[in-house]
C-alpha cells in the first residue's frame, strides 16, 4: 500500500508553458528521406563526395577528418550495416538497369547546375530504342500510392540535339509502369522540368526511372520528387502522418536542428543558417556526422513553419565556433567564429525581421512575409570547457544586446564561472534505474539560479529500450520535473525519428518506414504528460516503499599495464578457466594463470545471468601505481549511436568494479565505460612481490570487497521509491490531475488523500502491458498505448489500483 496526500489549496506555483517540447536532429535519416519526404534517394547525385578537408581511407569506408576522427563512409552510402543491404553503385542510389551498357551514367564535377551544386549527373543513351533505363531506388524503396499525385522536377540539359526522355514511376524490376511524363530536352543551358505524375497503384517498394528510345547524352542538374499530399499541401512541405504523430504530443516548443549535427565534424560540415534557405536546387548539401549528406531541403524556413502550422515556440541551436566536442573538436579562430556569430544573426533576422528589411525580404520572397516567431536561441550543443566559456559570452553579450527579447540558453552551468546565464541545458541518457533514482534531482536546486532545459533524455541502457519499462523511468524523472517546474521550465526526449532502414542510433521516439509511423511507448507517455499539464502545480506528498533493480552479469579482471597475474580464479569456489570476451587489450590463460600481457587487458567470464555470486583470485600486482580492477555484474547494453561497433564492445558495457592503485581501494560503477560514481576510497597494503587474494561477495544488490580475508569496501544498490506522483490543477476544468507511475513488478493500492470535496466520477489514462519490456512495432503500432478509464465512487479518500509496471492520470472533478 501507498498513500498520495493531496493539497489542491496548496498551489505552489504555475506549471510552466514550455514544458514539453519536442526535439529534432537529422539523425536515421529522417530529413531526406523521411520528415521531408523527398522520394528520390540522393537526388542532387552529391552522396559520394568526401567531405571537404577529409582523407579517404579502406578504399572508401571511412573517412578521416582534419583533426583524425574517423567515420563511416562506404563511398557515400554511410554506415555498413545500411551499405550492405544494397547492391553496389559508384552514385548512392542510383543504377542502370540491364547488362548490355545500353546507358552509361558518371558524375561531372566541372559542369554543374549553379556554383553551390558539386557536379551533375551525365547519362548518355547508347543504343536505340533501349528498354533500359537509369533508376533511383528511394530510400529503401518509393512508395507509391494509388490515385496519389507526386510532384516532380528536375534541371537538365541535352548534350547533342534535343533528346526526348521518359520519367516514371515503376515497380521494383521495372517491369510495371504506376504513371510516366515525357519531356523534350534541349541543348544549351540547364532548364526547369516539371510534371505531376498519378500513380495507378500501390508499391511500398516502387522505383523512379529515367529513360530514352533514342541516342544521345543529356545532363541532369537536380531532380526532385515528392507528394503533393504534405502536411497542409505545402510545396517542399513535410510528411502528413509524420507531422501528425508531432502535432499529438500536445508539445510546445521545438529545438532544432541539433544535436550534433550543429557543431558538424569539420569547419565544412558544422551547420551554417544560409545554406538551408531559398530554392532547394540552391542549397548546398553537407555530410552530416550521422553518416550521411543532406540536401538541406529541410532547413530553416521549414523548420519555423512546421512550428507555425503546430503551434510550437522555435528554438534554434546555433554553432558557436567549434566542431562536434565528443569527435576530435576543431575550435574556430576569431574570424571564423565572427563568421558563424554573423550567421546567427542573419537566422535571426531572417525569422523576426519586418518585410522591408534585407533578410525579412528575403523571407517574404520564399513565401512567408510575416515574421516568424523566435523565442529561444541555443547557444553551442553539448560544448563545455573553456573554449566554450569564451564563444559562449561573446556569442551571449553580441546577440543578447541586439535581442534583449530572446531567451538564450548555455550548454553548461556557465554562472557557475561567472558567466551571465539565462538557462542551462541538461542531457541524461541512462537507464531507468538511473531516472527513476533522480525523481528528486531538482528538489535542492537553487532557485534563484538559471533555469534549467532538460533539453536531451532517453532511457537507453535498458536490456530491451523503447520498452514500457523504458517509458516508465523517464515518467518518473518527469514527474520530477513537474513538480519543480518553477525552475525546470523545458523539456525533450532524444533523438525523435528513426528511419527503420537506416538507424545510426537507438532508440528514437517516432519510428517510421517509407509508408508507416508509430510512436514507442515513450511517445503515449510523453502525450499523456503533454495533454496533462494543468495550470498550477500543487502539494503532492508520497508516503511508498522502494525496490532495486536485480543485478546480474558477468566477472571481469582487469589490469592497466602488462604482467598483472590472476590465479586460482574461482566464481563460488569453482574455477575459471575460460575467458567469454576480450573486452580490450589482452590475457593470456595458461595453467589456470590469467596473465596481462598488453596495456589495459580487460577480460569477462562466467554466466551472463549471474545474480549471486562470488568471485575470488590471488592477484600478483607489478606496482602499487598500476590500476587492478575485478568486476561483477558486467552486463551487455542495446547499442547507441555506435551500431558499427562490434557486440561486446567496450562501450556497451556496465557494472561495478572493485579498483585498487597506488595503494588505494573502493567500488566504481560504470555505464558505457563512464564512470557514474565511486565508494569512498580506504587506505589497503598490497604486497607486490606475493599473491594477494581479492575476493568479491555479490548479493542481493550487494557488494563487499575482501583484500586477504578482510573487508575493505562495500556498496548497496540504491533503490528508488515504487510509486511516484505529482499534481496539478487545472483552472478550465477544475480538477486536480493526478499522475502515478507504478515501477514495481506488484500491483499497488494507493490510497489518495484530496483536501477538498470532490465530484463522483473521475477519468483517467493508462499507459501498461503484461510485460514491462513490452515496446510497439509496425504489427502492433499500439501494442503499449494509453486505455482510457472511468473511477466511480471517488471520494476525498479513495484507494486506486496501480497495476505493476503502469503510467496513470487521473483527472479528479473538484467541487
Ligand atoms: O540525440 C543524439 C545526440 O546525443 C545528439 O546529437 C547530441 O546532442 C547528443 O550527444
Amino acid at each position: 500500500m501507498s498513500q498520495i496526500f493531496i493539497g489542491t489549496k496548496n498551489r505552489r506555483f504555475k506549471t510552466s508553458k514550455d514544458l514539453y517540447g519536442i526535439f529534432f536532429e537529422d539523425i536515421n535519416r529522417v530529413g531526406d528521406g523521411g520528415l521531408y519526404p523527398e522520394m528520390i534517394r540522393n537526388r542532387s547525385f552529391e552522396d559520394s563526395i568526401v567531405p571537404d578537408g577529409c582523407e579517404i581511407v579502406d578504399g572508401g569506408r571511412y573517412f578521416i577528418t582534419p583533426t583524425g576522427y574517423k567515420c563511416a563512409f562506404n563511398n557515400g552510402e554511410g554506415l555498413d550495416s545500411w551499405y550492405e543491404k544494397v547492391a553496389q553503385t559508384p552514385i548512392p542510389g542510383w543504377y542502370v538497369s540491364g547488362e548490355n551498357k545500353d546507358i552509361e551514367i558518371a558524375l561531372d564535377k566541372s559542369d554543374t547546375l549553379n556554383k553551390n551544386r558539386r557536379c551533375s549527373l551525365v547519362a548518355a543513351f547508347k543504343r536505340e530504342n533501349t528498354e533500359n533505363s537509369i533508376y533511383n531506388v528511394g530510400y529503401s524503396g518509393i512508395y507509391v500510392q494509388n490515385g496519389a499525385e507526386y510532384n516532380f522536377f528536375m534541371f537538365a540539359k541535352a548534350m547533342e540535339g534535343a533528346q526526348t526522355v521518359e520519367v516514371s514511376l515503376r515497380s521494383r524490376c521495372g517491369k510495371k509502369v504506376y504513371a510516366s511524363h515525357t519531356f523534350e530536352i534541349n541543348p544549351g543551358g540547364f532548364e526547369r522540368f516539371d510534371c505531376v505524375l498519378t500513380a495507378n497503384d500501390t508499391d511500398t517498394e516502387a522505383t523512379f526511372h529515367i529513360t530514352s528510345k533514342q541516342k544521345g547524352t543529356v545532363k541532369i542538374g537536380f531532380t526532385s520528387l515528392m507528394p503533393v499530399e504534405t502536411y497542409n499541401r505545402r510545396i517542399n512541405g513535410l510528411r502528413k502522418d509524420i507531422v501528425e504523430l508531432l502535432a499529438g504530443m500536445n508539445a510546445s516548443f521545438l529545438r532544432f536542428p541539433g544535436g550534433c549535427i550543429v557543431e558538424g565534424l569539420t569547419k565544412e560540415t558544422a551547420l551554417r543558417f544560409e545554406n538551408t534557405i531559398g530554392p532547394v536546387w540552391e542549397r548546398p548539401s553537407h555530410w552530416l556526422l550521422w553518416f550521411y549528406r543532406t540536401t538541406n531541403g529541410l532547413g530553416f524556413h521549414e523548420y519555423l513553419q512546421l512550428c507555425e502550422d503546430i503551434n510550437l515556440e522555435p528554438m534554434y541551436v546555433i554553432n558557436c565556433g567549434m566542431t562536434c566536442q565528443h569527435r576530435n573538436p576543431d575550435y574556430f579562430d576569431d574570424e571564423l567564429a565572427k563568421e558563424f556569430l554573423q550567421d546567427a544573426i542573419n537566422a535571426i533576422e531572417y525569422a523576426t525581421a519586418p518585410e522591408d528589411t534585407y533578410w525579412g525580404s528575403i523571407r517574404a520572397k520564399n513565401g512567408h512575409p510575416e515574421p516568424f516567431k523566435l523565442k529561444y536561441i541555443e547557444i553551442g550543443n553539448e560544448n563545455y570547457g573553456e573554449q566554450y566559456n569564451k564563444r559562449y559570452l561573446e556569442f551571449y553579450n553580441a546577440l543578447k544586446e541586439r535581442y534583449p527579447d530572446i531567451i538564450f540558453i548555455s550548454n553548461t552551468h556557465t554562472e557557475l564561472d561567472g558567466l551571465p546565464t539565462e538557462m542551462v541545458d541538461e542531457h541524461f541518457y541512462n537507464d531507468t534505474e538511473f531516472f527513476a533514482l533522480n525523481h528528486n534531482r531538482y528538489d535542492s536546486y537553487d532557485r534563484n539560479g538559471p533555469k534549467i532545459f532538460v533539453g536531451e533524455y532517453a532511457v537507453t541502457n535498458n536490456r530491451v529500450n523503447a520498452s514500457l519499462y523504458s517509458a516508465l523511468g523517464e515518467a518518473v524523472f518527469l514527474a520530477g520535473l513537474e513538480k519543480n517546474q518553477d525552475i525546470v521550465t523545458m523539456s525533450c526526449y532524444a533523438p525523435l525519428f528513426m528511419n527503420s532502414n537506416y538507424t545510426s542510433w537507438y532508440p528514437n521516439l517516432i519510428i517510421f518506414n517509407n509508408h508507416e509511423s508509430y510512436g514507442i511507448p515513450s511517445y503515449y507517455m510523453l502525450q499523456m504528460m503533454g495533454q496533462n499539464r494543468g495550470d498550477y502545480v500543487v502539494e503532492c506528498e508520497v508516503k511508498t516503499h522502494t525496490i532495486a533493480e536485480r543485478k546480474f552479469g558477468r566477472a571481469g579482471l582487469y589490469s592497466e599495464k602488462p604482467g598483472t597475474v590472476f590465479r586460482n580464479v574461482t566464481i563460488d569456489n569453482k574455477k575459471q578457466d575460460s575467458i567469454t570476451a576480450n573486452i580490450t587489450g589482452e590475457f593470456i590463460v595458461k595453467d589456470g594463470e590469467y596473465t596481462a600481457v598488453t596495456d589495459d587487458a580487460w577480460c569477462l567470464f562466467g554466466e551472463e545471468n549471474a545474480e549471486n555470486y562470488t568471485l575470488s583470485a590471488d592477484v600478483k600486482f607489478t606496482g602499487g601505481d598500476i590500476t587492478v580492477k575485478m568486476g561483477v555484474w558486467n552486463e551487455r547494453l542495446e547499442s547507441v549511436g555506435d551500431v558499427y561497433q562490434p557486440y561486446w564492445a567496450p562501450k556497451r558495457i556496465s557494472g561495478y568494479n572493485w579498483v585498487i592503485k597506488n595503494g588505494e581501494s573502493y567500488i566504481e560503477g560504470f555505464k558505457r565505460l563512464k564512470v557514474q560514481f565511486t565508494t569512498p576510497k580506504v587506505k589497503v597494503n598490497i604486497n607486490n612481490n606475493a599473491f594477494n587474494n581479492m575476493k568479491i561477495i555479490a548479493r542481493d544488490n550487494r557488494i563487499e570487497c575482501y583484500l586477504n580475508g578482510k573487508m575493505v569496501n562495500t556498496y548497496t544498490v540504491e533503490p528508488f521509491p515504487a510509486v511516484t506522483s505529482v499534481a496539478t490543477v487545472d483552472e478550465k476544468t477544475n480538477e486536480v490531475i493526478i499522475k502515478i507511475i507504478n515501477l514495481s513488478g506488484m500491483d499497488e493500492t494507493v490510497k489518495i488523500n484530496i483536501d477538498q470535496d470532490v465530484k463522483n466520477t473521475a477519468r483517467g489514462w493508462i499507459l501498461t502491458s503484461d510485460d514491462k519490456n513490452d515496446t510497439n512495432s509496425f504489427e502492433n503500432k499500439t501494442k503499449v498505448s494509453p486505455k482510457q478509464f472511468v473511477i466511480d465512487n471517488v471520494s476525498p479518500e479513495f484507494e486506486y489500483n496501480a497495476p505493476k509496471y503502469s503510467f496513470s492520470v487521473i483527472r479528479v472533478g473538484l467541487s
